[in-house]
């Protein structure tokens, strides 16, 4: 299944999207092996697991993972954890296949309203940049660093596991994996470099939309 619409409102039982591009097209940034054991073993682990933790609860079978985050207190708690981290890891890597592409040199900037907002809310696109990589240096462990949307307002944000900004009612509409598992084979413990280089990946057009998208919620 291939779907590249945030508002895609896939329920139980979830099923792992196709990437919207080839394993080895975010080469020489990401390489193909980290983004095959990522997407094909790591999110559907998550996927797997949100199943098998759904698979009794008719009701909640009916709600998006979005749904699902965002009321995690209507979850019983024997599967609360179990639905906030595969939910989330769902979620998040959905997301995250989104707002990458192959490197494309025209299209490596934000337009219109996004960079207005990012000029906004930090002043520059390189100051935004140089605050979110900081930020996700910080972030102590795995865990990923997010630019939200609340109500058309910028943020940056870092997230523990797999935890979303969802839970928070903040819409992500950019995000960056650290766990190891996203760079180690390439970049070792260089978590530096992997994000100085993620930013030649980022799919603006993917953001701007979703920045679009959270001024209508
Ligand atoms: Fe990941």
């Amino acid at each position: 299944m291939n779907f590249t619409n945030f508002s895609f409102k896939e329920v139980y039982m979830f099923t792992l999207p196709d990437l919207p591009y080839a394993y080895n097209s975010l080469e020489p940034y990401i390489d193909e092996a980290t983004m095959r054991i990522h997407h094909d073993k790591h999110h559907a682990a998550y996927i797997k697991n949100l199943n098998e933790a759904l698979a009794n609860q008719d009701k909640l079978q009916m709600l998006t993972v979005e749904e699902l985050l965002q009321n995690l207190s209507r979850v019983p708690e024997t599967i609360r954890t179990k639905v906030r981290n595969h939910g989330g890891g769902h979620a998040n890597h959905t997301l995250f296949w989104q707002v990458m592409a192959p490197p494309e040199p025209n299209a490596a900037a934000p337009a219109g309203d996004l960079i207005k907002a990012i000029n906004v809310t930090f002043g520059s696109l390189l100051t935004f940049q140089e605050k979110f990589t900081s930020i996700t240096m910080g972030r102590f462990g795995s865990g990923w660093a997010w630019l939200v949307s609340v109500s058309g307002k910028l943020e940056i944000v870092d997230t523990p596991n797999q935890d979303t900004p969802l839970l928070e009612h903040k819409t992500p509409i950019l995000g960056l994996d650290v766990w190891e598992h996203a760079y180690y084979l390439k970049y070792q413990n260089l978590r530096a470099d992997y994000i100085k280089q993620w930013w030649n990946v980022i799919n603006w057009r993917e953001v701007e939309k979703r920045f679009a998208q959270s001024l209508v919620k």
